[in-house]
């Protein structure tokens, strides 16, 4: 697993960065990481005054260990440049990751790459530190996703925006997240997230799902964030402390199956070095060189998320 990998994002939380008070709040939420917005949480006459409101949130601190990170405009608008501009030297070192939404193809993210760079490079802080996440938002950017993700070496994730992607192809709902009515044949949203998730795979990125809009209905949160967690997903946004809890243990291995998956890896490991075998059993299983791969990603999970081993090992 890489340093961006193993580094969780299971939670990625979603705060206005205009609203001071919400910013107070989200301080205080066990989430792993979260976003400072500056796009569609932040209405056009704000939008000035929240940049130095998200540089100040920044430079206070109290963020404790999560994945410090703000959301610029998308490159359509005439705010990207001076939001990245403004965040990055005002707040740079205590600055994680920038969110590009609404990324279309490539060029958008060697853009702002450049741009870190030469900001970077203007005021003394670390080359290539600060990271970026893409958000994948409509037709085209999914067309294009496996440039997108292969653009910057800064890149540290993909990220699903549902609302506008479902916009942008006309599905017949206003519902975010949930099937749209009159699709039964299936997850309607199957081919967005195994796209995005195969760009994310094949590139070393985190695949990040967006948010869940009806906050109150936690367990229709549940339902959402367990189908990207069932593909493969790593984490998802949250927009209410009620989705908190649920983001984090539904994109955490059950004890159950970390427990099994460190047993899988030492009895493999036994068998490889002490027996010089390439397949053995456990128990009633089977295990050959592709059981303890898929061992190791949910024992990384696991670890990242600070689950300790309850059994012994058995051979
Ligand atoms: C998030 O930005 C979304 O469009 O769902
Ligand atoms: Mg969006």
């Amino acid at each position: 697993m890489s340093a961006v990998m193993s580094r969780p994002r299971r939670s990625v939380l979603a705060v206005p960065g205009s609203n001071p008070r919400f910013i107070e709040k989200a301080r205080g939420l066990d989430v792993d990481a979260f976003f400072l917005d500056l796009e569609d949480a932040v209405a056009p006459l704000e939008k000035e005054k929240a940049r130095d409101t998200v540089v100040a949130a920044l430079n206070e601190g109290g963020w404790d260990g999560k994945v410090r990170t703000v959301r610029v405009n998308d490159l359509t608008t005439h705010w990207t440049y001076r939001d990245v501009i403004t965040v990055v030297e005002g707040a740079g070192a205590n600055l994680d990751c920038l969110i590009l939404p609404k990324v279309t193809d490539a060029s958008q993210v060697r853009w702002l790459d450049l741009l870190l760079t030469q900001i970077e490079r203007a005021t003394g802080l670390e080359p290539g530190r600060i990271g970026i996440e893409a958000q994948i938002e409509d037709a085209r950017g999914l067309v294009e996703v496996d440039a997108i993700a292969a653009a910057s070496p800064r890149l540290e994730a993909l990220v699903y925006g549902p609302a506008d992607f479902m916009a942008s192809i006309n599905m017949k709902t206003l519902v975010v997240g949930e099937q749209p009515p009159g699709y039964d044949v299936g997850d309607a949203y199957h081919y967005v997230l195994m796209r995005i998730l195969m760009a994310a795979r094949a590139n070393d990125l985190h695949a990040i799902d967006g948010p869940y809009l009806q906050i109150r209905d936690v367990e229709a949160f549940r339902r959402s964030a367990g189908r990207a967690a069932a593909l493969g997903f790593d984490g998802k946004w949250v927009l209410h402390p009620l989705q908190v809890d649920a983001a984090n243990e539904v994109f955490t291995p059950s004890q159950e199956d970390y427990d099994h998956a460190e047993e899988i890896l030492d009895a493999y490991e036994h068998a490889t070095t002490v027996q010089r075998r390439g397949a053995v059993m456990l128990g009633e299983e089977m295990l050959d060189e592709a059981s303890r791969k898929m061992a190791l990603v949910v024992a990384a999970k696991g670890r990242a998320a600070g689950l300790e081993r309850t059994t012994e090992p058995r051979r």
